[in-house]
């Protein structure tokens, strides 16, 4: 598959088998991960991969929605961003996570983004405070670290990925000639 193919092929995936993650696999996507650009290339993304099943559970829990199905995850790697080094670590964060999910589809994985920045930990109740707060109070977190999400990460036990849909994105762009 070359990288056209791949990104098109791409879907979010909530659903995994439960074939370990081999730690041959994890550092080879953690490396490529590695590679992504960074502002004034200050490499500020942060990573913590977790396997242990209650940190799955405790990012699952993290949120009232949207992040349950980490639970049956085998792995994943919540991406963060030393505040300290630059005031652009959500945005380098953010192209760690995709370059993440591509390396994820390039080693023939599935993977899905689950937000934390600046998501309440109950959407109906601000006073319990946000997703982050409750991760922190779970996971042993650098005070210094940024947490911008969790990229679950697993095999798919689909047989077929759903393409994407026929949209009109490309009215979304302006040429300028
Ligand atoms: C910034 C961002 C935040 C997201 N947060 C969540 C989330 O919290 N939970 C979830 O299940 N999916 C989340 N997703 C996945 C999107 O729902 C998904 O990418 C989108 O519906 C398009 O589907 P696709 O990835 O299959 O193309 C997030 C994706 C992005 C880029």
């Amino acid at each position: 598959m070359d990288f056209f193919e791949l990104a098109a092929h791409r879907r979010s995936l909530r659903k995994f088998t439960d074939q370990k993650v081999t730690q041959d696999v994890i550092e080879k996507l953690l490396k490529t991960t590695l590679l992504a650009p960074s502002s004034k290339n200050t490499h500020s993304s942060r990573f913590m991969v977790i396997e242990n099943r209650e940190a799955l559970q405790a990012i699952a829990d993290m949120r009232d929605s949207g992040s349950a199905f980490v639970a049956d995850a085998p792995l994943a790697i919540i991406v963060a961003g030393d505040k300290d080094l630059t005031d652009l670590w959500v945005d380098n964060a953010s192209i760690s996570a995709t370059f993440l999910q591509l390396a994820v589809e390039a080693a023939g994985l599935g993977s899905c983004w689950v937000h934390i920045n600046g998501r309440p930990h109950c959407k109906t109740d601000a006073s319990q405070g946000t997703a982050e707060d409750y991760l922190r109070s779970k996971l042993d977190i650098p005070e210094n670290w940024g947490l911008l999400c969790a990229v679950a990460i697993g095999y798919s036990p689909y047989d077929s990925v759903k393409p994407h849909p026929e949209t009109d994105d490309y009215e979304k762009i302006v040429f300028v000639k």
